[in-house]
């Protein structure tokens, strides 16, 4: 096992848990990576009303599942190695307790040790319309490290299915882990009719 072949993924509670569980999903076909799960008590809720899984189906995709309350899980120490960390969707409140180092939660402590490390950490804040703090926090974690990357749609390679929108947003998050998928077909130029 190296240290980049581990990925966490947290979900939280903004809407959008299937955000997360596609990314666990895509993970889950590189065997060779080791996947740790958190998932907030807000994200159980979601899941529950936004999709037609159970917490335990959704917890069955990860190698590792740590509670949101379990501050002394190795997630919690920069000296457990990972490749990076992905919180799908990413609540403001999640987002705003990484902004302040209020590591009062496993999520917003993983993440606060990837900063503190200088790991990567992807962001999937979801939320609509923002407000100048929302904007604020976003600089100041951008400048910390983070990448924020809210699911906003591209709409260039035609999506047929909501699945493929929500796949273009994932297969963004896992390009900036440098994790392989094939959730998008990669833009090469517009298709120009042939000149013979
Ligand atoms: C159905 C539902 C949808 C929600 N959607 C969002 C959202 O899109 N963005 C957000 O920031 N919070 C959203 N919330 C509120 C969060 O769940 C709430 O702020 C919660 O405290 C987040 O906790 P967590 O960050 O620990 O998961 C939603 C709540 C519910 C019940």
């Amino acid at each position: 096992m190296t240290a980049a072949s581990r990925i966490v993924v947290a979900i939280s509670g903004a809407s959008g848990a299937i955000y997360g569980i596609r990314a666990l999903e895509t993970i889950r076909l590189r065997r060779e990576l080791e996947l740790h799960l958190v998932v907030s008590s807000g994200a159980r809720a979601t899941i529950a009303y936004e999709t037609d899984r159970s917490y335990e189906d959704v917890v069955a995709l990860a190698d590792v599942v740590h509670d949101e309350k379990d501050l002394a899980a190795p997630l919690a120490s920069g000296t457990f190695l990972t490749g990076g960390m992905l919180v799908a969707p990413c609540s403001i409140r999640t987002m705003a307790a990484i902004a302040n180092a209020l590591d009062d939660n496993l999520i917003v402590r993983a993440a606060d040790v990837h900063l503190k490390e200088r790991r990567k950490l992807v962001l999937m804040v979801r939320e609509t319309p923002l407000n100048a703090t929302h904007l604020r926090l976003m600089r100041e974690l951008t400048l910390a490290g983070a990448v924020i990357l809210p699911p906003v749609p591209g709409f260039y390679q035609k999506p047929k299915t909501l699945m493929d929108v929500v796949d273009h947003s994932v297969g963004k998050a896992l390009d900036q882990l440098g994790v392989e998928h094939a959730l998008f077909r990669r833009w090469t130029g517009p298709d120009r009719p042939r000149v013979s």
